[in-house]
């Protein structure tokens, strides 16, 4: 039996015989006795290997041992003030698993060494809190949606037809045809919607984004939701509130790697519903009150988008965007002509868009107009139109992207920090 790293802090043990594995974090050695570092993925522990305390080809190997190298070491739970969190293990037993050749990541590399060796990197203080905040985050959108009666509903990955337009899409070889990878699960979860009504999914989305930035990958993780009868006014209130699950859930089951990036689960606390809401108008003047012209009918772009996220202490909501700028499943609003009936939810301390999510068109001539407006082929969309020819109704929904939240969270530089692998325009190996 073997105890996991952060067992040893969590009761008075001193004492104990126990029984640790992992790998060797640090190492140095004087004389007779060798100091380790020793991590698992739940912490790590100093353990000190001296000469005479267990056989002689054990402490030699202790000694030779480089860091990286795994081993199980058996010894004793005792005080030692010096030694974070109070304790250390005396060794009695080492056994090197397997001897690591000297480690290539050394400290302070440049980044393109660490992508490099991201294999290897994904070991790190660092990377280590990252993913295991990644995954209280994708349990958490599970959490949230199921328990509100939502169904996981899963979509295809190679596709036909395109949701947010051609200029992003990556092309595959599918035999003797061309086929995308999707870039979004909506679509599909409009057909979905007419049997569950409610669902959701986290899923890979795929993004031929020509600019290198430091928020978008071109592989990225997708989770979206779409609802029967919902109104965007319904579907704001769903994202305001599985922001804020996701930030509380964070902040109670991540206070160790929060630290470690500086942030604090009180600030996450505090993203609470309602969130502000600004119409794309406003915004507009908003950033004009700061020297900033942006001309009606553009998009924001980053600057802009991290100007306006500045300006509110806890992400804002901004609706209603020019229709001529927005996907061909977006909705005029009726009550604001050349409005749609959308939103993008910017994240606060300048990190942008997290969030899109609209109403969708439900007029098959609409819907036809502004296919042929973004130069695609109607007929290309049959299937789709096919769903508001059979018991149409009112619905919507939105997409989250995950890194862009693990970003923000954690108040990253970059979103490939946010993902294991990341997948950029100059990236693909390994
Ligand atoms: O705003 P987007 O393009 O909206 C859609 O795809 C809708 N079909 C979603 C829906 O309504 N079901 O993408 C949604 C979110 C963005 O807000 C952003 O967080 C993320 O996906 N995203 C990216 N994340 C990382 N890298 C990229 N290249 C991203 N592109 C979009
Ligand atoms: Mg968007």
């Amino acid at each position: 039996m073997f105890t996991a790293i952060e067992e040893l802090f969590k009761e008075d043990r001193i004492g104990e015989i126990v029984r640790v594995r992992g790998w060797i974090y640090r190492t140095r050695s004087s004389g007779g006795i060798a100091f380790i570092v020793l991590r698992d993925s739940s912490g790590t522990v100093q353990v000190t290997v001296k000469k005479g305390n267990l056989p002689e080809n054990q402490f030699n190997d202790a000694r030779k041992a480089l860091i990286e190298s795994s081993v199980e070491i058996e010894g004793e739970i005792a005080e030692d003030k010096r030694a974070p969190g109070g304790i250390e293990i005396r060794a009695s037993g080492f056994h090197v698993v397997s001897f690591a050749e000297p480690f290539p990541i050394t400290e302070n590399q440049s980044e393109e060494l660490l992508m490099d060796y991201r294999h290897l990197w994904i070991r790190s203080r660092e990377m280590t809190a990252m993913l295991k905040v990644r995954s209280t985050v994708f349990g958490a959108v599970d959490e949230f949606f199921r328990s509100r009666g939502y169904y996981e509903f899963q979509a295809p990955t190679l596709t036909g037809s395109n949701c947010e337009g051609g200029s992003t899409q990556f092309e595959v070889k599918y035999f003797d045809r061309k086929a995308y990878l999707t870039q979004s699960w909506q679509l599909y979860a409009e057909a979905a919607i007419f049997s569950l009504e409610k669902i959701y999914d986290i899923a890979p989305s795929f993004r031929a984004e020509p600019s290198k930035t430091s928020r978008h990958l071109t592989e990225y993780w997708h989770a979206e939701m779409e609802v029967a009868w919902a109104h965007l006014d319904d579907v704001l209130k769903e994202a305001e509130g599985l922001i804020s699950f996701i930030c509380k859930t964070v902040a109670e089951k991540n206070a160790p790697e929060l630290e470690i990036f500086g942030a604090s689960p009180e600030d996450l606390l505090k993203i609470t519903p309602p969130f502000p809401r600004v119409k794309y108008d406003d915004a507009l003047k908003m950033l004009k009150d700061t020297g900033m012209d942006v001309p009606y009918g553009k998009d924001l772009r980053t600057l802009e988008e991290e100007k306006l996220s500045k300006m509110f202490d806890k992400p804002v909501f901004v609706t209603h965007y020019p229709e001529e700028i927005m996907a061909f499943y977006k909705p005029t609003d009726p009550e604001d002509l050349g409005k749609s009936l959308c939103f993008d939810l910017l994240a606060t301390n300048g990190y942008g868009e997290i969030i899109g999510g609209s109403e969708r068109e439900t007029s098959i001539e609409v819907l036809k107009e502004k296919l042929i407006r973004d130069g695609e082929d109607p007929a290309n969309y049959e299937w789709y139109m096919d769903l508001r020819k059979y018991g149409s109704v009112p619905h919507s929904g939105f997409g989250m992207g995950v890194e862009r939240v693990v970003r923000w969270i954690l108040g990253l530089d970059h979103i490939k920090d946010a993902i294991g692998f990341p997948r950029l325009r100059n990236r693909i190996y390994p």
